[in-house]
C-alpha cells in the first residue's frame, strides 16, 4: 500500500523515478505522482488511475532535473483523484511531500493550520505535513522537517524537497518502512527494495524515528533529536533479474513455477549435518522454547492459513497446544497467556499492520515473539525477538504463492526443532522426516508439469460463479487457502469448508452449478473425504478433486480429477497448494483479469 521512491543524481530523474513506481506497483495504488526540482523550480505531476497515466502525462508535459520524489497512493483519506494523488506541496508550490502510512491527528492539524491561513488542495492526510513544513522551514529542509515531524501522531514514512534548498531529499520513518540506496554519485530511498535493486545493492533499512538526508554524494543520518548517527549498510543478495518476469505472463505464474527452486533452497539452509538450523536470526534458546507450552500463531491472509497448518503440526508433532488468530481479531481480544506462551506471526511482507499491531499487544504481555517472514530487515522482523526467514525470494504477484509454501516449510521446520527439544520425537524419526524433504522439489515438479491438465479444467469451469473447496485435516487450511486464491484473483465467488461440516449448511447450495473442489488425496482422513465426496455426487453435485496419482477410488467419486505425486501427509499442504494455485491463476487470466494486481487488493497492507 503506498509507494514511495526518491532519487538524487545525474540520471533522468523522471524515468528513475519511474522505474521506481513500476517496481512498487505490487503493492496496489489508485494513483500516482512525481515532485522534481527542475531549473530551480518545483513542478509537479500526477495523475489519478494506473501508473500508465502517469507515464502519458509525463510524455505530454516532461520534467528534467537532478532530484525528485514520487508516489502511488492507496487512498485512506480522501477519494483517489488527481488532486489526492501525491506528492503534496505547501500553499506557495515550493515543497514537496510523499508519505506512506496515515496521520492519526491531522484533523486537529488542518484546523489549526486553516486558522493560520494555510490553504489546503486536497482532502489528504498528508497535505499537513507539506503546510507544516513550510512554517518550520528558516533555510534549512532537515530542521524544518524535525519539527513538523515532532506535531504529528500515527505511522509515516515521508520524503520531503524544497526548491529553497535544491540539493537534497530529506525522509524520515516512523512506522512505515523505508529503505536507502546507497550508489556512486547518486542516491535513492523507497518504501521497498525492488525500487532501488536496479542501481544498487547497498541498502540502509531505516528505523523509526530516524531521518536521512539525501545528496548527490552521500546520505546522513540523523535521529529523531538531530543527532548524526552511523548506519550499518546491508547488501541485498537479489539479482535484478529476481524482479522480471522471466519469460511468463505474469509474475504470479512465475512465482508459481519457483516453488521447486524456493523449497530445494530452504532444504539447503534449514538442514544441516542432518539438523535441523533455522538461521541467524532464530535467537530463542533451546531451554526457553522446552518450557513453551502453549502457542498463539497470529497472522492475515495467506500467511493466516499457513498458520492454521502450523496447528496440525504444532499439535500433532511438537504436543503443545497451539491456537492460531486472525491478528486483526487477536490484536483486540485479549487473549488468556501465560509466562510460558510463544507468539508466533507470520508474514510474507513484514509489514502488514494487524500483524504488527498484534506482535506489540503481545510484548505487552510480556510475551516473546518469533516471526516466520520473507522481506529481510522487515518491521516484524525487527520488533520479534527472534526470526525464521522464509527465503522465497522477492513476491511480486498480489496473491501469495511461493512464499504460502515456503511458510509452511519452515513452520514445519520449527515443529521438527521443537519436538525434539519436548522429546515428542525421537532421534530416527526425526532423521526420517529430514529424508523424506528431499523428494519435495520434485513432487512439485511433477504438478507443474500437468499444468495443461488444470488449465483444461480451468477452461471448463471459468463461468460459474461459486465454488466450494472442501478439505479435512491438515488440508483444511489449505482448502481456505484454495478459496482465497481463487477469489481473490478471479473475483469468482468461492468458500473454502471442512468437509465434515457439508451437511450443516453447504450441502443446500450444491448442485451442477457450484462445482466442488476437493482435497481427496490419501491420508488419515481420506475414507472420510470420499464419503463426503458420495455425499456430493449423490445431490447431483461436480466434484474437481486432487487426488493422488493412480487412485482409482478417489477419481470414480470426482468428475475431475488433478493427481498430485504421494508425499507423506505432513508435507502435503505443500503438495496440494500448487494444483490449486494453478487453477486459480488459469481462471483468472482466461476471464482477462489483472492477475498480478487485483482490483482493491494490496501486497502490502500497511494500514489496519
Ligand atoms: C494481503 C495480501 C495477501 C497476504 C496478506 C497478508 O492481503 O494480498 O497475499 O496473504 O496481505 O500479508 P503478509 O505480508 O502479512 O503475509
Amino acid at each position: 500500500m503506498c509507494g514511495i521512491v526518491g532519487y538524487i543524481g545525474d540520471k533522468d530523474v523522471s524515468s528513475v523515478l519511474m522505474s521506481g513506481l513500476w517496481k512498487l506497483e505490487y503493492r496496489g495504488y489508485d494513483s500516482s505522482g512525481i515532485a522534481v526540482i527542475d531549473d530551480g523550480d518545483l513542478k509537479v505531476r500526477k495523475s489519478f488511475g494506473k501508473l500508465m497515466q502517469l507515464q502519458e502525462l509525463l510524455q505530454r508535459e516532461p520534467v528534467g532535473g537532478s532530484l525528485g520524489i514520487g508516489h502511488t497512493r492507496w487512498a485512506t483519506h480522501g477519494e483517489p483523484s488527481d488532486q489526492n494523488a501525491h506528492p503534496q506541496t505547501d500553499c506557495n508550490g515550493k515543497i514537496a511531500v510523499v508519505h506512506n502510512g496515515i496521520i492519526e491527528n491531522y484533523y486537529t492539524l488542518k484546523e489549526e493550520l486553516i486558522k493560520r491561513r494555510h490553504i489546503f488542495k486536497s482532502t489528504t492526510d498528508t497535505e499537513v505535513i507539506a503546510h507544516l513544513v513550510e512554517e518550520e522551514f528558516r533555510g534549512d529542509l532537515k530542521e524544518a522537517v524535525l519539527k513538523a515531524v515532532e506535531k504529528l501522531k500515527g505511522s509515516f514514512a515521508i520524503a520531503v524537497i524544497s526548491e529553497d534548498q535544491p540539493d537534497r531529499i530529506v525522509a524520515y520513518r516512523k512506522g512505515s518502512p523505508l529503505i536507502i540506496g546507497l550508489g556512486r554519485n547518486e542516491n535513492l530511498l523507497a518504501s521497498d527494495i525492488p525500487a532501488v535493486i536496479g542501481h544498487t545493492k547497498e541498502v540502509v533499512i531505516l528505523e523509526d524515528d530516524e531521518m536521512a538526508v539525501l545528496k548527490k554524494d552521500g546520505v546522513e543520518f540523523y535521529t529523531k533529536d538531530g543527532e548524526r548517527i552511523e548506519k550499518q549498510v546491508q547488501e541485498v543478495p537479489w539479482k535484478p533479474d529476481d524482479m522480471d518476469k522471466g519469460g511468463f505472463p505474469h509474475y504470479m505464474l512465475k512465482e508459481i513455477y519457483e516453488q521447486p527452486e524456493v523449497i530445494r533452497r530452504n532444504i539447503s539452509l534449514r538442514i544441516r549435518n542432518k539438523k535441523i538450523d533455522l538461521g541467524e536470526n532464530f535467537n530463542f534458546t533451546p531451554d526457553e522454547l522446552a518450557r513453551v507450552n502453549r502457542i498463539i500463531i497470529q497472522a492475515c491472509g495467506t500467511s493466516w492459513h499457513a498458520g492454521y497448518i502450523g496447528k496440525y503440526l504444532l499439535e500433532d508433532i511438537a504436543r503443545v497446544h497451539t491456537e492460531v488468530d486472525i491478528s486483526s481479531e487477536f490484536r483486540y481480544r485479549n487473549p488468556v497467556v501465560n509466562g510460558e506462551t510463544l507468539v508466533i506471526a507470520i508474514s510474507q511482507s513484514g509489514e502488514t499492520a494487524d500483524t504488527l499491531a498484534g506482535i506489540r499487544e503481545a510484548k505487552a504481555k510480556f510475551l516473546r515473539v518469533l516471526s516466520i517472514v520473507n522481506v529481510l530487515g522487515s518491521t516484524i522482523a525487527r520488533e520479534s525477538d527472534g526470526v525464521i526467514y522464509i527465503n522465497a525470494g522477492p513476491e511480486i504477484g498480489v496473491a501469495s504463492t511461493k512464499a504460502f509454501t515456503a511458510q509452511v516449510f519452515n513452520v514445519y521446520m520449527f515443529t521438527l526443532y521443537l519436538a525434539r527439544l519436548k522429546w515428542t520425537i525421537q532421534k530416527e524419526e526425526m532423521l526420517k522426516r529430514l529424508s523424506e524433504l528431499e523428494g519435495l522439489p520434485d513432487a512439485i515438479e511433477r504438478i507443474l508439469k500437468r499444468d495443461d491438465v488444470i488449465r483444461g479444467i480451468a477452461e471448463r469451469f471459468k463461468d460459474k460463479k461459486h465454488f466450494l473447496f472442501l478439505g479435512r485435516g491438515i488440508n483444511y487450511p489449505t482448502a481456505l487457502e484454495g478459496a482465497l486464491k481463487l477469489k481473490e484473483i478471479s473475483y469468482i465467488h468461492a468458500t473454502g469448508y471442512p468437509a465434515g461440516e457439508l451437511k450443516h449448511g453447504p450441502l443446500a447450495l450444491v448442485d451442477e452449478n457450484m462445482p466442488v473442489v476437493a482435497i481427496a488425496t490419501r491420508s488419515s482422513v481420506y475414507e472420510k473425504m470420499l464419503n463426503n465426496l458420495e455425499e456430493v455426487k449423490s445431490r447431483g453435485g461436480v466434484v474437481i478433486s486432487v487426488v493422488t496419482e493412480g487412485d482409482e477410488r478417489a477419481k470414480a467419486v470426482s468428475d475431475y480429477t488433478i493427481e498430485v505425486p504421494d508425499v507423506p501427509e505432513y508435507l502435503s499442504p505443500i503438495v496440494n497448494a500448487v494444483p490449486l494455485q494453478l487453477l486459480a491463476y488459469h481462471i483468472a487470466a482466461l476471464n482477462g483479469r489483472d492477475v498480478d494486481k487485483p482490483r482493491n487488493l494490496a501486497k502490502s497492507v500497511t494500514v489496519e
